[in-house]
């Protein structure tokens, strides 16, 4: 008897499952991402089977359960990955047996940043094979020779086919595996075409239980597509260890890498990097790269401390408001939360009394930086008055803080992180909310603490 050949409608956005189709997916509202894939229910069978993983990264499989206290960790588990920023955002290094994906636009650096990790990984001696779906070997050299020499440690390998992958790593035992990109591979045990929704997770759980079985740390790439005909990263997101984003505005020269799930370490971190010609570069001191350009005595700027995981940053936000032409005021908020920004605006007109209403106000992160943290608040008010009243805040002067309803000036995390990085960049005045004042004065003496606990007395300071 044939096998009955079964159909399934996945979301290319999401992959919410549905065994029709649909004009709108239920699960994340996007419109005609559904495409059918063939499924074979004897091979799905088998392969979500195989795709269990050892419970012992790099062990025999398992057959019966184990005591917690039974289960030896080696030593040494993580690689240096040689790249600061990288090991930041993994957690403090490259754990072994590890299955990460590295999502991001097309063009943003992705192949850059793993080529150069590789490259760094095998002068340290360890075993690299880069297997690319999507370049031939010459244009990777292209990539390579803008990098740098790479030692004899670093294979490359072209190929989409997951049955002639996962036969070479077997032969070849290398120590990382970098898989450029998912969505080319193909894996014969699924009838779809590459880059679907079930050839993408299939081609996922293989690689997940190559890595667990032989303890190989795989980087896997995954391109972020706005078109519904091939699944985007969101869709693996549930299967691997750790998920990094790469992001960064297209003008401007630095790239963010961003973890949004990490099963060994915090999702907080970042790490920044400028892409030149001879490759991404990091960049240890991003306050000083955002800070660059800043105009000096203008109207409607001050620069602000964000903390993202551990790390401070200096950024300087800018609002623009200006007499309105229509009868509906505009509001625009680059690099926030258009919401929290309209949010601020409601809040200063009712506590503040400005009357806003008639007013468009335009607000921005300078250097293209995305950052939502509520410390941003009261920066975002105080540039907001300084542009309504046309009064300059001083240059040297940074000011974070929540804002409630009341208009009340709340804590924020880390205060003496912040005003540290300040004073390290010559900042003299800080303002700060009033229940972090006392702690931050007896800390910093070369610095002036201001504490304010309502928004009303902070803007009294633009004049
Ligand atoms: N000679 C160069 N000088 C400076 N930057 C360059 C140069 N060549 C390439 N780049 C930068 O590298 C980027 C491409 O990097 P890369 O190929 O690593 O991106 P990717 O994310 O892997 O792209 P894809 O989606 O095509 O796989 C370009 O967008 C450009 O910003
Ligand atoms: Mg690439």
């Amino acid at each position: 008897m044939a096998t009955k050949i079964k159909t399934v409608f996945y979301c290319q956005n999401c992959g919410y499952e549905s065994a029709k189709w649909m004009g709108q997916c239920p699960g994340c509202r996007e419109w005609n991402t559904f495409v059918e894939e063939t499924i074979k229910p004897s091979v799905t069978g088998k392969s979500s089977k195989k795709s269990s993983i050892s419970g012992v990264v790099g062990g025999e499989p398992q057959t019966k359960p184990m005591k917690l206290s039974e289960i030896t960790l080696n030593e040494e588990d993580r690689y240096d990955t040689h790249i600061g920023e990288l090991n930041r955002v993994l957690g403090g290094g490259l754990v072994k047996g590890s299955l990460t994906l590295v999502g991001g636009d097309p063009g943003i650096g992705k192949s850059t940043l793993l080529l150069q990790t590789a490259r760094l990984l095998a002068a340290d001696k360890k075993k690299v094979l880069y297997i690319s779906g999507e370049e031939s070997l010459q244009q990777i050299k292209l990539r390579a020779n803008r990098i740098g020499d790479f030692s004899d440690d670093m294979n490359l390998f072209c190929e989409t086919d997951l049955g002639t992958i996962e036969e070479v790593i077997r032969r070849h035992s290398p120590e990382i595996v970098i898989i450029d990109s998912i969505q080319t591979m193909f894996n014969e045990n699924v009838s779809s075409a590459p880059g679907s929704v079930s050839q993408v997770r299939e081609s996922t759980a293989v690689l997940m239980r190559i890595a667990k079985q032989l303890g190989i740390s795989v980087f896997i790439v995954g391109h972020v597509t706005k078109e519904g005909t091939v699944a985007g990263p969101r869709v693996l997101e549930h299967m691997v260890d750790t998920v990094l984003y790469f992001e960064g505005d297209r003008h401007a020269s630095y790239r963010i890498l961003r973890a949004v799930k990490n099963r060994f370490g915090s999702t907080n971190e970042i790490g920044v990097f400028e892409m030149r010609q001879e490759g991404l570069i990091e960049v240890e001191n991003p306050s000083e790269f955002m800070l660059e350009g800043k105009p000096e005595n203008a109207s409607g700027s001050i620069v602000t401390c964000s903390v993202e995981g551990t790390r401070p940053i200096l950024i300087e936000i800018q609002a623009l408001v200006s007499h309105t032409n229509f009868n509906f005021p505009r509001r625009q908020a680059n690099g926030t939360d258009y919401n929290r920004v309209n949010l601020l605006m409601a809040v200063l007109e009712k506590r503040v009394g400005l009357e806003l209403s008639s007013y468009d106000c335009y607000i921005n992160l300078a250097g293209g930086m995305k950052l939502i943290e509520p410390a941003l608040d009261l920066s975002m008010c105080m540039a907001i008055v300084s542009s309504f009243r046309n009064r300059p805040i001083p240059d040297d002067l940074i000011a974070f803080g929540e804002v409630g309803l009341s208009g009340e000036v709340r804590s924020v995390n880390m205060p003496d992180v912040r005003v540290s990085e300040a004073a390290r960049l010559g900042f003299k005045t800080c303002i700060v909310p009033k229940s972090a004042e006392a702690k931050l004065k007896g800390a910093f003496k070369d610095i002036k603490i201001i504490g304010v606990s309502t928004i009303q007395e902070a803007v009294a300071m633009i004049r």
